[in-house]
């Protein structure tokens, strides 16, 4: 039996991985400290189903408490770690840029220096295309330069991609660094644009675009993101760093005509300028990912926001 630690497995695309574990019969420890960065409440609704599991075991603890982390460690014995816990927002990471340093880059290197000291075999960290910032060559490749984040949260991301290829080159640690492109589908974060505009979409309200709507995203379904996560589970790479992404863009104007066709309703738009930190593109190359990874995203948009609002209609509720 394989035990896993999916640290932040409460959150989006944790809870979707911790699901997934279940089935497949591994012994599953999701590691949470439930901050408020958006309502714990949604985060316990992500879990709840798994409680009665016997192969699911649920720790309340901060990543950058090493002492309490390190219970964990003691108590389970671990063979692969999943590192999703982090806090994931670009905007309010440049009002918060000690919070973002000591959650993400500290939170890393907590986890990174217990699992050398408990052996742990494989350690895959969840990245993001943020680290590309600006950069002006598209698709974005792994082996462009990505020297220049422009925001705290590209930084530490950043930063903790460098520390795991340290600890994979000075220990026995085998590392995949996955680089998400903006992923989105049932419970989906309540802070990103997926669910903001369709929630200002259905219920008549304001939505506010930052810009003229021509920047583009590379949206990702979940599904994929997990398909990509659960094969490098299950390779043994020293050190890689792999984009996951659907390597299709999509731009702002049309992912808004998509919810308005979805819902049935017009957008309000109010515009207003661009926002610092924010990227005018993401665009993934994926080509390593399906290479190494056998990765290959199936999700078109429309059908990716059907499936984000049908969950949303039926559990939007009060939460
Ligand atoms: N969703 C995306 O589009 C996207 C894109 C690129 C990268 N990522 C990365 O993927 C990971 C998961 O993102 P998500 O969208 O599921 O976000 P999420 O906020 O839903 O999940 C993160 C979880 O980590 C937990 N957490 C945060 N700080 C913690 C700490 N100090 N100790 C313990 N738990 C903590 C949160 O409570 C939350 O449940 C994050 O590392 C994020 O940076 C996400």
């Amino acid at each position: 039996m394989t035990t896993i630690l999916v640290t932040g497995g409460a959150g989006f695309i944790g809870s979707h991985l911790c699901k997934k574990l279940i089935e497949q019969d591994k012994v599953v420890i999701c590691l949470d400290n439930f901050n408020n960065y958006y309502s714990p409440l949604r985060k316990i609704e992500n879990i709840k189903p798994f409680l009665k599991k016997g192969n699911f075991f649920l720790q309340v603890v901060d990543v950058t408490n090493k002492t309490a982390l390190e219970e964990v460690f003691k108590k389970h014995k671990l063979d692969k770690v999943v590192h999703l816990a982090a806090r994931a927002g670009v905007r309010p990471s440049i009002e918060q840029p000690l919070l973002y340093q000591e959650a993400n880059v500290q939170g890393t290197v907590n986890l990174l220096e217990l699992s050398k000291k408990y052996g742990i075999k494989n350690f895959i960290f969840g990245s993001s295309s943020s680290v590309y910032g600006e950069n002006k060559k598209i698709p974005f490749s792994e082996n462009d330069n990505v020297d220049y984040p422009i925001s705290p949260y590209a930084a530490s991301k950043k930063a903790c991609e460098l520390f795991c290829f340290t600890y994979s080159h000075l220990t026995n640690l085998n590392i995949v660094c996955l680089r998400f492109f903006t992923v989105y589908g049932p419970q989906g974060r309540p802070d990103m644009a997926p669910y903001l505009f369709t929630e200002q979409i259905q219920r008549g309200k304001e939505l506010i675009r930052y810009g003229d709507g021509t920047t583009r995203r590379d949206y990702t379904y979940i599904d994929d993101i997990i398909q990509g996560i659960l094969a490098a589970l299950e390779k043994n790479f020293k050190f890689e760093i792999i984009n996951l992404g659907n390597s299709q863009t999509v731009e702002l104007n049309y992912f808004i005509n998509v919810i308005e066709g979805l819902t049935g309703k017009k957008a309000k738009i109010k515009e207003m300028p661009e926002q610092s930190g924010d990227v005018p593109i993401t665009y993934a190359d994926i080509s390593k990912a399906k290479k190494l990874l056998g990765y290959n995203p199936k999700t078109k948009i429309e059908e990716g926001m059907e499936k984000f609002i049908r969950w949303y209609k039926e559990n939007h509720s009060n939460i």
